[in-house]
């Protein structure tokens, strides 16, 4: 076997292992209540209401990446609360669109492509007179982020935790 497919085997090795911790995270979400204490603080409250509406799996989404990208010494301060705000916002269209458990496992394998929330989570965040770039960028969130780094940079929180 040669060094580029025993590499090969890896990366599939590695995908499989994500799609059976995918499968029972969205089976059976952790909702830390210390983090969602502190996320529930950091949401403007005309966005709060469409948060506590969201399925106990999404809102589990939304906690994990709040605690990883403030976990992230790399970040500036600065960058760090950028991609905070966008992750309370991101998948608040969700709120408005809720998946079933049969959709959300049967998404884990098959990979459907993801419209709705994001159109209706940014015309709702638009309604709340959230910022433009928020807005925008909650519209693209499932769109692969070519010059928008910030997106790009949100997007590789958003694919791994
Ligand atoms: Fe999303």
């Amino acid at each position: 076997m040669t060094c580029t497919s025993i590499e090969l085997l890896k990366v599939k090795a590695e995908r499989i292992i994500y799609w059976v911790w995918k499968f029972f995270r969205t089976l059976f979400p952790v909702i830390d209540t210390d983090i969602l204490e502190q996320v529930r603080k950091k949401y403007p409250e005309s966005w709060l209401i469409h948060f506590d509406k969201m399925l106990p799996p999404d809102k589990a989404h939304v906690l994990r990446l709040f605690k990883a990208i403030s976990e992230d010494r790399n970040l500036t301060a600065e960058i760090r609360e950028k991609l905070i705000m966008l992750a309370l916002a991101h998948d608040i269209g969700k709120s408005i669109v809720r998946q079933n458990i049969f959709t959300r496992v049967i998404k884990v394998v098959i990979p459907i492509p993801n419209r709705s929330h994001p159109i209706l989570g940014a015309r709702l965040l638009k309604k709340l007179n959230a910022p433009s770039d928020i807005v925008r960028r909650v519209a693209r969130h499932h769109i692969p982020a070519e010059k928008d780094k910030f997106l790009k940079l949100f997007q590789y929180y958003d694919d791994n935790v």
